[in-house]
């Protein structure tokens, strides 16, 4: 495993749209394992490949509750209920959070790290997690939809 540089701010392939995984191989592996080390390293509860360079549909989540350490590979949302409004931020955006709303209940179809779909449903931190992670796969930023920011 290794760390991998995130990028940051204005850095432009941060608006890039990432491309699908064909096949979940040995590569991709590695890839995910890096980013959930790169991600525990930062402190973060989520992370998307282009944060570390790479436009694939890839992203590691752990919430720090049980059963939420999760691997999206080409997720898609099916399914969202109800709102929620509350602080965000990014491992791309450091020093910075703001105020942002949310669904509250967000059901999602992904792939896991053996290229087997499954679908999760989340609340509150995850469903919020679910969003702003598939958000950067299309190119899509927290700091855009941000009502108010908040002092750090
Ligand atoms: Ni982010």
């Amino acid at each position: 495993m290794a760390l991998r540089n995130i990028r940051i701010n204005d850095d432009p392939i941060l608006r890039m749209v990432s491309r699908p995984v064909e096949t979940v191989d040995r590569r991709t592996q590695i890839l995910i394992e890096d980013m959930f080390e790169t991600m525990y390293d930062a402190g973060g509860v989520g992370l998307a490949a282009v944060q570390v360079g790479v436009l694939k549909r890839v992203i590691v989540i752990d919430t720090g509750e049980e059963g939420e350490k999760l691997v999206l590979i080409n997720p898609e949302i099916l399914k969202t209920d109800g709102v929620q409004t509350g602080e965000e931020g990014c491992l791309s955006f450091p020093g910075k959070a703001g105020i942002v709303t949310r669904p509250d209940i967000v059901t999602v179809k992904a792939m896991d790290e053996k290229g087997n779909w499954y679908t999760k449903t989340g609340k509150d931190l995850l469903a919020r997690a679910f969003c702003h992670e598939i958000d950067h796969l299309n190119g899509d930023l927290y700091i855009d939809k941000v009502q108010k920011w908040v002092e750090r």
